[in-house]
Order: C-alpha cells, then structure tokens, then sequence
C-alpha cells in the first residue's frame, strides 16, 4: 500500500468478480486472485487441513469470473497477467482454457523444491 501511495495510485474497492466500476479500459492489469494457496504450504503447512474437496471448484468459479472481467477491462493492445500461489490446475490451467479456451504462450510456473521460495503460477495474456 505504501508503494501504491508513492506512486500514487488511485484505490478502488469492488469485487471483482462483479461487472466494474470504471468507465475507461486499462493497459495494464495483475489479477492476482484469491487462491487456495497450496504453493505456499512450505509456509502455510495448516493449508493442508483446512482445504476441503468442495474449495478447488468454489476457488476456481470465482477465478473464472474475476478474470472474466478483468478482460472487459483490458485495452485493445494492453496485457494482462494472471496469477496465483497455486500450484493447482484447476486454480491455473484450467482457468485460462475456461475464459480463453486456450493456453497463453507466456506462462510461468515456479515449484517449490525446485525453485527457490513459494510455489507460484503466472500468464501473460494479451488483448485480442
Ligand atoms: C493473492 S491476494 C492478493 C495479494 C496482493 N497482490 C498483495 O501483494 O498484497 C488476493 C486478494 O484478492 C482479494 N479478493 C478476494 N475476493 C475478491 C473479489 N471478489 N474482488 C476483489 N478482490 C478480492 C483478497 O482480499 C486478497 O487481498
């Protein structure tokens, strides 16, 4: 948030999963969306027990929708990155072919084990 001040920014609170309040499209856009977090369970072990069968598919319609409108929001030529801390296909993968139908050639996957810190996904999605 200090960042943000520096910069500043404007802040705008709306859920996101709901049609947005601006009139004007934006160049660049990070949804970085709530996730179930399993790339974090290095740090979050407790992630383990709290996750339930029902979350991957509560977490992965909300993902679709809020990405859905952050697109409606895209500029024609603008990008925009999508990312979680997930390391679930239904949180990543399966989100993007949801909205896309399709993979973006520009992804990211960092696993933990393998890549220093937490587990993390990200796509690079262009404007049509
Ligand atoms: C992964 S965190 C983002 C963290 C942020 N990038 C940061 O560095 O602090 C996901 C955020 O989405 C917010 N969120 C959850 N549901 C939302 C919704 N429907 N609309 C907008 N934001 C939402 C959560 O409150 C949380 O702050």
């Amino acid at each position: 948030m200090a960042a943000l001040k520096e910069l500043r920014c404007g802040r705008v609170v709306a859920d996101v999963s709901e049609p947005l309040p601006f009139r004007r499209r934006f160049e660049r856009i990070l949804l970085d969306a709530p996730c179930s977090g399993t790339g974090t369970l290095g740090r979050n072990p407790e992630i383990k027990w709290r996750m339930q069968p029902s979350d991957l598919p509560r977490f992965h319609d909300r993902q679709v929708k809020m990405l859905t409108r952050a697109l409606d929001a895209l500029a024609p030529g603008g990008r925009l990155v999508y990312s979680t801390c997930s390391l679930e296909r239904e949180e990543n993968e399966a989100v993007l072919e949801k909205v896309l139908g399709r993979l973006p050639d520009k992804i990211l996957r960092r696993l933990p084990g393998v890549d220093p810190g937490d587990g993390f996904f990200a796509a690079v999605i262009p404007s049509n």
